[in-house]
Order: structure tokens, then C-alpha cells, then sequence
């Protein structure tokens, strides 16, 4: 009997499962039946922005903690595809730091591109999962109509994000504090900080970004408040960084070093939680965001159940690559080309990466670690390898110019490691460009987007047709 296998989320994770399996498929493999289940209409995760915060239009909470001007935080050509460059998609190079629109654009012109879509049911929830004698059961809700189903399936794997249960922590007197408050996870844009007194909680990625939104946009002042360690970049005139805030009264801020500040709104970048409402304990991932969540064999194969899989779990330096390591991985246990040891020789090899884990000494050595274990998961599939340890030079030169220069890294560039094509200089600097559309980043300044020959018509998107996959005519590289 051919299997079935469930899917949760068809965000880049889930995106590359399919595409792994459809890959096989092509290459004249007998795939399972595949359902994947996306609560959202439409894929792309967290890059499938929304402008909705909280509940949604069925009443289920908002996945996305995307903003409007986000641009990639890291340079593209570490996330780029082995099997689907950056040239074959644009057809032309581009910068090495795209705004979130031409992001999207990319990963679903690959799996567009392969015609996946047929095994995505959208707005479809996934409620809750049963372990049986032989498989699961997977509960779902149709959103658009209420109507539930309950089937079996054979091997689930899991890729549902864990960006989007938001870690909401307490601070002593904020109640009492008169000015907004959110978390990232709401945060959508910041014009409307521009003149305001603005204080992140949080010394990562959405604390450093929001931070540099909220300034860019002309905050009056943005204070970014470390618990651990300060970010310690330099800061521009009107950034600064402060130890953790501990009392809040009225729109007073009181700082660990006895700091005070007026504050007009708060940001908590305080991070998210690993949270999966539709599985038991017994199957659901309970881990701080690390590079090593403990309980999955090769960092995907649940060591509770080894016919549930998870892609997409980490923290992440690495990301669609990563993704694509890991799905690549999964199918091939799926598929029987990779035999799975048993338990203790499984726990035994969790035992090695969460020791490894645990020693390294600095973000330098993190890279490198999460190089080492997509390269560990490559050598076993028949995925492209590429060139990783040139990846992790590029994000060590990404650390260096961020040093430099925090406001401006994202006018550097870099060659991409599996095509060789240098990234195009953008043609606006990242502090001054307002417009994050992917028809202002495509266009060439000074020139009238309807009559380019190199234009790229973005209004294919909205009928469902990758816009890129238009111009290019994308053929796999195996
Ligand atoms: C604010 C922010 C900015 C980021 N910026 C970058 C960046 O610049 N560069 C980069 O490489 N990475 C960035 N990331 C990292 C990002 O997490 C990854 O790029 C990527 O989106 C992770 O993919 P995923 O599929 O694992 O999870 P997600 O993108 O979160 O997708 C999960 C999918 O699962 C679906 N889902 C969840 N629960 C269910 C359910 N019960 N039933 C059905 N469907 C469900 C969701 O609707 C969603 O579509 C950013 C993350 C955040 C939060
Ligand atoms: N493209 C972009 O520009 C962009 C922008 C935003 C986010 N992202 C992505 O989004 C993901 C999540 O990043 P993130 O920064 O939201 O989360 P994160 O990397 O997990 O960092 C969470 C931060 O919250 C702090 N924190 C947690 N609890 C706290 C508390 N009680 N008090 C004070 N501080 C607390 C942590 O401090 P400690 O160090 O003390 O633990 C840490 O600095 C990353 O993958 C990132 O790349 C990308």
C-alpha cells in the first residue's frame, strides 16, 4: 500500500519538502501520497506577509511576524537554493540584501516551478494528532467552510515555524506605563515611531532591526535594552544601548545601570517559543530557540517516534538551504534510501551534536557548526553539495560589516556561491529607500518600469504564476 505522509505548513520548510519529494519523483522515484496542510491561503510562511495582527479572519492567531519594510538580514547568497539559483529565477543578478517581496518571489518561483501546489490543501488547520498502533490520526478544520476531517497517515513531518508563538515576558510597573506596548511579533511598520521615543527589550535580530527601522523611519531616539549581552554595534547618532530595563512608571524607564529614560512605546524583542497546539507532549518539540533542539535524531527525526520528522527546528545562520538539507534527508528515510540506526545508536549521535553544541565559543564557531551539520545531512542525499565553508566566510564577512557599519551592511555584496554571479550593487542605498516593492527594487532608477525590456512583471504573482518564472525559464540543475 503506497504511504501517506502529512505535511503541517507549507512555509519555506514545508516548500522544501514537497520540492524534495517531487525532485525524487521526478527522477522516476514512487513517491507516498502527500497532503500538505497550510492554515494560510496562500504559502511562503513567514515571508507570506499580513498586514493583520493578533486574531485572524477565522479567528485563529496571526502566523506572521513579518514587517512591511523588511529586508533579508543576512546576505541572500547564504540562503541561496543548490538546485534553483538566484540568476535562474531573476535572470539578472541583484543585491545581496532583497526586501521581503522579492524573497517570497523566489522561493515560490522554485516550487512553482515544479507544479507542488497540487498537494497543498490551503486554509486548512491541523487541529490535533493522535499516535495509532499504525501511524497517526491528523485532524484538520477546513477554515473556509468548518468542515473537520479526521485520516490516517503513515509519517508526518512537522514544519510549522517557530517564529510565531511570541515570548511575552513581564517587567516590573508596566502596567503603569502610558505609552504602546507590543511584541515584534505584532510590530508591522515604523512610521508611525518617526519622532517618537522608542525602547526595544532584546539584544537580537528583531531588537537590531526594528531598532534601525524605527530610526531609519525618524524615530527621535531608540534605546535597545540587553539582558545577557549588548549588541555592541556602532550605533548611529539616535541608537543607543542600554542594560535591561527593570521599572517602568508613567512614561519613565528605569535601566539595570540606573538609567532613566522617557519613553513613548515599547517593542519586546524577546524572542518565541517552540509551540505546537496540535500535538501531545509526547510528539511535540519543548526546546529554547537554539541550533540543536534536543530529542530530534540529524536535527529532523524525533527520537520518540522516529515516523515524525521535523525540518526547520533550529536556529537558524543557515535557512532555505538548511531547509532543503533537511527535507532532502527526511525523504530519503521516508523513501528507504536511508537506513535509520536504532534508538541508542540514534541517541548517541544527538549526544555528539548537543556536546559539540554545548562547547562552542563565540557566533564564529556557530556557523561553522551548522555548515558541519547541513553538510553532514547532504553527504547522505543525493542534494547538490556546495561550497559551505565559503558560506560561512561570507556570513563571517557579513559579521565584519556589521561591525562597521550597521546602518549600511546591506549595500554590500557578495558572489554567489553556486553560480559565481557577483550580486548587483542596489540601485538605491538601504537607509534611503523607502520603498521596499519588488517593482521599485527590480526596476533601474531613471528608468519608466512599462517600457524595460528587462522588467519583470510582478502583476503574474497575483495569478498565481511566479513573476520571475516568467522571464526565466527555470530548469533543474539535475
Ligand atoms: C521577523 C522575521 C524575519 C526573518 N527574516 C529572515 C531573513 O531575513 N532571512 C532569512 O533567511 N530568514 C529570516 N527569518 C527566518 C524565517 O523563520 C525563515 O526564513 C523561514 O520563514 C522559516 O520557514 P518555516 O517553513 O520553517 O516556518 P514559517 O515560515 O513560520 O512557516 C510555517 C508555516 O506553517 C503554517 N502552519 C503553522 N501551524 C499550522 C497548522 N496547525 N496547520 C496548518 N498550517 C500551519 C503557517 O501558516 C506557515 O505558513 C525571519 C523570521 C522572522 C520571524
Ligand atoms: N530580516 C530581518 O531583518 C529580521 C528581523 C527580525 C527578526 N529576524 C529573524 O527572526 C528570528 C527571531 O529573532 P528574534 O530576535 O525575534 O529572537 P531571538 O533571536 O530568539 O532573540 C530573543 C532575544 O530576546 C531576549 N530575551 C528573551 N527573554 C527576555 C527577557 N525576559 N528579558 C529580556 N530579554 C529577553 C534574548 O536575550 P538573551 O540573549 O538574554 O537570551 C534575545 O536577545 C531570527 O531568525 C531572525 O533572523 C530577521
Amino acid at each position: 500500500m503506497v504511504e501517506r505522509i502529512a505535511i503541517i505548513g507549507a512555509g519555506p520548510s514545508g516548500m522544501a519538502q514537497l520540492r524534495a519529494f517531487e525532485a525524487a519523483r521526478e527522477s522516476g522515484a514512487e513517491i507516498p501520497e502527500i497532503v500538505c496542510f497550510e492554515k494560510q491561503a496562500d504559502w511562503g510562511g513567514q515571508w507570506n506577509y499580513s498586514w493583520r495582527t493578533g486574531i485572524d479572519q477565522h479567528g485563529e492567531p496571526v502566523h506572521s511576524s513579518m514587517y512591511r519594510n523588511l529586508w533579508s538580514n543576512g546576505p541572500k547568497e547564504a540562503l541561496e537554493f543548490a538546485d534553483y539559483s538566484f540568476d535562474q529565477h531573476f535572470g539578472k543578478p541583484i543585491s545581496s540584501y532583497p526586501p521581503r517581496a522579492v524573497l517570497w518571489d523566489y522561493i515560490a518561483g522554485r516550487v512553482e516551478a515544479s507544479d507542488v501546489r497540487r498537494f497543498v490543501r490551503f486554509n486548512t488547520i491541523v487541529r490535533w494528532t493522535q499516535e495509532t498502533a499504525d501511524g497517526f490520526t491528523v485532524a484538520s478544520e477546513n477554515l473556509a467552510d468548518g468542515e473537520t476531517t479526521t485520516e490516517h497517515f503513515d509519517r508526518i513531518i512537522v514544519a510549522s515555524g517557530h517564529f510565531s508563538f511570541p515570548n511575552v515576558p513581564d517587567f516590573e510597573g508596566l502596567e503603569n506605563f502610558t505609552g504602546e506596548v507590543m511584541h515584534a511579533h505584532d510590530f508591522r511598520g515604523a512610521e508611525r515611531l518617526a519622532g517618537k521615543r522608542v525602547l526595544m527589550i532584546g539584544a537580537s535580530y528583531s531588537a537590531e532591526d526594528i531598532g534601525m527601522q524605527a530610526h531609519k523611519m525618524g524615530a527621535e531616539l531608540v534605546t535597545l535594552s540587553y539582558r545577557s549581552h549588548a549588541m555592541g554595534f556602532d550605533w548611529p547618532a539616535g541608537v543607543e544601548e542600554l542594560p535591561l530595563a527593570v521599572g517602568f512608571d508613567g512614561s519613565t524607564v528605569t535601566f539595570r545601570d540606573g538609567s532613566v529614560r522617557e519613553v513613548d512605546a515599547v517593542v519586546l524583542c524577546t524572542g518565541y517559543l517552540h509551540k505546537y497546539p496540535f500535538l501531545p507532549d509526547s510528539l511535540a518539540l519543548s526546546s529554547p530557540n537554539n541550533l540543536y533542539p534536543d530529542g530530534l535524531y540529524k536535527g529532523t527525526v524525533w527520537q520518540g517516534n522516529p515516523n515524525l520528522f521535523y525540518v526547520g527546528a533550529q536556529d537558524q545562520w543557515f535557512t532555505f538551504n538548511m531547509f532543503d538539507a533537511q527535507a532532502w534527508f527526511v525523504r530519503d528515510v521516508i523513501l528507504g534510501r536511508i537506513a535509520l540506526p536504532d534508538a541508542e545508536d540514534r541517541a548517541a549521535d544527538i549526544r555528539h551534536w548537543l556536546a559539540e553544541y554545548a562547547a562552542l565559543p563565540d557566533h564564529d564557531s556557530e556557523v561553522v557548526y551548522q555548515a558541519n551539520y547541513i553538510r553532514d545531512l547532504i553527504e547522505r542525499t543525493d542534494y547538490p553539495m556546495f561550497d559551505l565553508d565559503e558560506v560561512v566566510r561570507i556570513f563571517q564577512s557579513w559579521q565584519h560589516d556589521k561591525q562597521v557599519d550597521i546602518a549600511r551592511y546591506r549595500d554590500k555584496t557578495y558572489p554567489s556561491v553556486m553560480t559565481g554571479t557577483m550580486a548587483a550593487v542596489h540601485h538605491t542605498p538601504w537607509l534611503e529607500e523607502m520603498d521596499d516593492s519588488i517593482e521599485r527594487y527590480l526596476t533601474p532608477v531613471g528608468t519608466a518600469s512599462d517600457s524595460r525590456d528587462d522588467a519583470i512583471d510582478v502583476g503574474t504573482r497575483e495569478r498565481g504564476v511566479s513573476a520571475a518564472a516568467r522571464v526565466t525559464r527555470p530548469t533543474s540543475r539535475r
